[in-house]
């Protein structure tokens, strides 16, 4: 039947109709939270290609975390600045680095809080980049050891999912194999599977001071143009181990999103990330743009897409909105 027997506005004429007949819903347990923490005490340094995100020390965790539990976030996943860099990164697997520091406090403010740390070097590295530099490159194999003992000091303070994002080959094994020979069989990972290396990092690596001090990370990070490759990345984490996998970035991906979601069954995990974030938040600034219903069709997006999950620096404020909302 067609028109005029079929008539697809009947269900859009009002609220009520919409609300019963909406294929795609987000909540804020679906949105994980990401965070910047920093040395120092009572420190809260605004990231400025990122407004309303900050740098915070670990002192003002606590009541972060109330605030993610009172909204009722999915959850955090936590980036660290390190006190000092060098050429391995030690400080993202010291008992006492800043990441460890930071999910100790969290945990111990508001313990059912749930804590995902990012699994990766660049932040710590005084060169930038995902691992360890043999002869100028990154040394893949080399690397490996280093991102599971960065992964055992996540979980022995407590993280709760530890989140690798170095695009190493074969670090989704070697993390698991670590992880259960310290006993750790029940900390998740979740994989940062299709991770492209895209231009929409570039607030991130203001935040968090971790921008390459030579070359680009294309050699480690997928080429934006491929997406079979991305089934193939997708398929060997999970192989290896990976309990959740991610999508990174989210809305220049959303095919690929779509993919993973058709392809596996496992939970897909979609980063919007820090480019995306900007830009509305840039041009809600300049009034070009209506910031809430911009997000939340962004959001809503990802979600149609097939994400399980978003990871969003806009989590807070959307929670809020779909609170005020309901
Ligand atoms: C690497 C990492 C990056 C992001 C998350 N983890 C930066 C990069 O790969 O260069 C980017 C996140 C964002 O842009 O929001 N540890």
């Amino acid at each position: 039947m067609t028109f005029p027997e079929t008539r697809l506005r009947r269900l859009r004429a009002t609220p009520e109709l919409r609300a019963l007949v909406r294929e795609t819903t987000i909540t804020a347990g679906q949105l994980m939270y990401p965070i910047f923490v920093q040395p120092g005490r009572n420190r809260r340094d605004a990231v400025a290609s990122m407004p309303g995100q900050y740098r915070l020390s670990t002192d003002l965790l606590s009541g972060l975390a109330r605030r993610v539990r009172e909204l009722g976030l999915g959850g955090l996943m936590i980036f660290g600045l390190p006190e000092h860099k060098d050429e391995t990164g030690s400080e993202a697997y010291r008992p006492d680095g800043i990441v460890q520091e930071a999910v100790r406090r969290i945990k111990d403010a508001v313990p059912d809080l749930l804590v995902a740390t990012d699994t990766c070097l660049d932040e710590y590295t005084s060169h930038g980049h995902c691992g360890i530099v043999r002869d100028g490159k990154v040394d893949n194999d080399a690397t490996l050891e280093f991102l599971a003992r960065i992964a055992l000091s996540q979980a022995a303070a407590g993280a709760d999912i530890v989140a690798p994002s170095d695009m190493m080959d074969g670090r989704v094994r070697a993390i698991r194999y670590a992880l259960d020979a310290d006993g750790r069989q029940d900390v998740p990972i979740m994989s940062y599977a299709a991770k492209y290396a895209s231009a929409f990092y570039g607030p991130f690596r203001e935040a968090a001071g971790c921008t390459p001090q030579f070359g680009d990370r294309r050699a480690y990070q997928m080429d934006p143009s491929n997406r079979r490759e991305a089934i193939r990345e997708v398929a060997l984490d999970i192989e290896e181990g990976a309990d959740i996998v991610m999508v990174k970035p989210a809305l220049p991906y959303l095919d690929i999103v779509r993919d993973v979601r058709e392809t596996f069954g496992v939970p897909v995990a979609a980063y919007n990330v820090s480019g995306e974030y900007a830009m509305i938040k840039a041009a809600a600034a300049n009034g070009w743009l209506e910031e809430q219903a911009s997000v939340l069709e962004t959001l809503t997006s990802i979600r149609r897409a097939g994400a399980d999950i978003v990871l969003t620096y806009h989590a807070p404020e959307a929670a809020q909105w779909l609170h005020d909302a309901s």
